[in-house]
């Protein structure tokens, strides 16, 4: 019970990563706003949850969105009294947006990774600080390995690249200027993790072929391996660590 009673929001909760930090976060005590764009799936994760003797509650939100970002952050307030956790997880990458080689990269493309990547974090850690702020509360962002090293080719998406590494930035800046008042911000950066977003890469023979040079923990990580570093750098075991970037990447980054 590592966050008895602590209130949490989680970004993109409907799957993949955040569905499993919920979960995680839950199992610790923790009281989860699963928050996401689907309604529908986030819903399921919230009863899920419920079913489990956890509390959960559901909000529809499109994180790119500054009023629905301030509504998710004051309708936690008016159900749970207080916020203690962010986890700013949602994220969207893909060649489908437009995004690729920086001189293929559509303009919209760009933009609409910046929306929800950059703009999305940028807007939840905004709109939560203030609450933050009274609780002696913690960040944790979702960064990328992509955001630590540069793309080697047979990954080549370089808006999404950008956006996490900018989303480091911002994490670094939030710790040290906050950390006077006692707010806490880290970021995790998985390597390639099993979820809908790695689906492309899972079925590319010559892509995974590189993943298990990189990743010889793995090959894949599995959606848990993030759910528990995030409780960890979200608990008070993690009381005097702010500002670092976790990579959770198999042994990706240590090559
Ligand atoms: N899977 C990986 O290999 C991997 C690796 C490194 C980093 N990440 C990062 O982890 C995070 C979670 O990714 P995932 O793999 O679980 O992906 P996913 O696609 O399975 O889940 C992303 C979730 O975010 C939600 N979402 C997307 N745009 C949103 C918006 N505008 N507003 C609200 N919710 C929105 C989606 O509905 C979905 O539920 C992302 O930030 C991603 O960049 C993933």
């Amino acid at each position: 019970m590592r966050l008895k009673d602590k209130v949490a929001i989680i970004t993109g909760a409907a799957q993949g990563i955040g569905q499993s930090c919920a979960e995680s976060f839950a199992r610790e005590g923790a009281k989860i706003v699963v928050a996401d764009r689907f309604s529908q799936r986030g819903e399921q994760v919230m009863a899920s949850i419920v079913a489990l003797g956890g509390d959960a509650t559901f909000m529809e939100v499109d994180v790119s969105q500054p009023e629905q970002v301030e509504a998710m952050v004051s309708q936690t307030i008016n159900h749970y009294g207080k916020l203690d956790v962010l986890v700013s997880n949602a994220g969207v990458g893909g060649r489908r947006f437009g995004d690729g080689p920086i001189h293929e990269c559509t303009i919209e493309g760009w933009d609409a990774i910046m929306a929800v990547n950059l703009r999305g974090m940028f807007l939840a850690c905004k709109y939560a600080i203030p609450e933050l702020l009274k609780t002696r509360g913690n960040i944790v962002t979702v960064s990328s390995i992509l955001g630590l090293v540069g793309s080697q080719g047979l990954y080549d998406t370089h808006a999404y690249m950008t956006s996490k590494a900018g989303i480091i930035g911002l994490m670094r800046t939030i710790a040290a200027y906050y950390a006077k008042d006692g707010l806490r911000a880290n970021a995790l950066a998985p390597g390639l993790v099993d979820t809908q977003m790695a689906k492309r890469t899972k079925v590319d023979k010559e892509l995974m072929e590189q993943i298990e040079f990189w990743q010889p923990l793995g090959p894949i990580g599995e959606v848990r391996d993030v759910a528990e570093a995030a409780v960890f750098l979200a608990s008070d075991e993690a009381k005097f660590i702010t500002g670092v970037v976790l990579p959770i990447d198999g042994g990706w980054s240590a090559q």
